[in-house]
């Protein structure tokens, strides 16, 4: 019996390093990919203000009925930003939603490493607005 001990300590001991190193290196990769989603999203510091629910809800009906949808998606990835990555950068205030819409309507590249988004110059400034006031309510969500 005491012959065992040895063998079975080591075994012990290495499955305990093994156990920890191995939750080590999942640390390791969940920091890597919240810098990475950081470096992504880029967000921007700034105050939220309210936004208007009438606005939000006209905003999401054009949202879906032009174009949007064929590029941009709420929670995923596509050939554009997801609309919830936008909101994560950009603070739900006026300047931002006035710059935004200027984007919508003149098109946009280089602010998130995709091609381009073609610019939409028959959307008129307030329901590009509107637009964008229903992308940055999913701010948080
Ligand atoms: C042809 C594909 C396409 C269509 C259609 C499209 N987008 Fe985009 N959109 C993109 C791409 C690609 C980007 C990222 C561009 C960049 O990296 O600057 C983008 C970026 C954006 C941004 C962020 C701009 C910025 O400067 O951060 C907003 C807001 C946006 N789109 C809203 C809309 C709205 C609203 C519509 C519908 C009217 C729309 N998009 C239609 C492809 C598209």
């Amino acid at each position: 019996m005491k012959k065992m001990k040895g063998p079975l300590f080591i075994f012990l001991i290495s499955l305990l390093v093994y156990s920890c190193a191995e939750k080590k290196s999942l640390e390791e990769k969940s920091i890597t990919l919240n810098q990475k989603e950081k470096d992504y999203i880029k967000a921007i510091p700034g105050e939220d203000q309210e936004l208007d629910a009438e606005l939000i809800k006209k905003g999401e009906v054009l949202v879906a009925y032009s174009d949007c949808y064929d590029c941009h998606k709420e929670v995923n990835r596509a050939k554009g930003p997801a609309f919830r990555d936008i909101a994560k950068r950009y603070p739900a205030n006026t300047i931002y939603i006035e710059h935004l819409a200027r984007q919508v309507i003149r098109g946009s590249k280089g602010s998130w490493g995709y091609p381009v988004m073609s610019p939409h110059p028959q959307v008129k400034k307030e329901d590009a607005e509107a637009m964008v006031t229903f992308i940055l309510s999913l701010r948080g969500q």
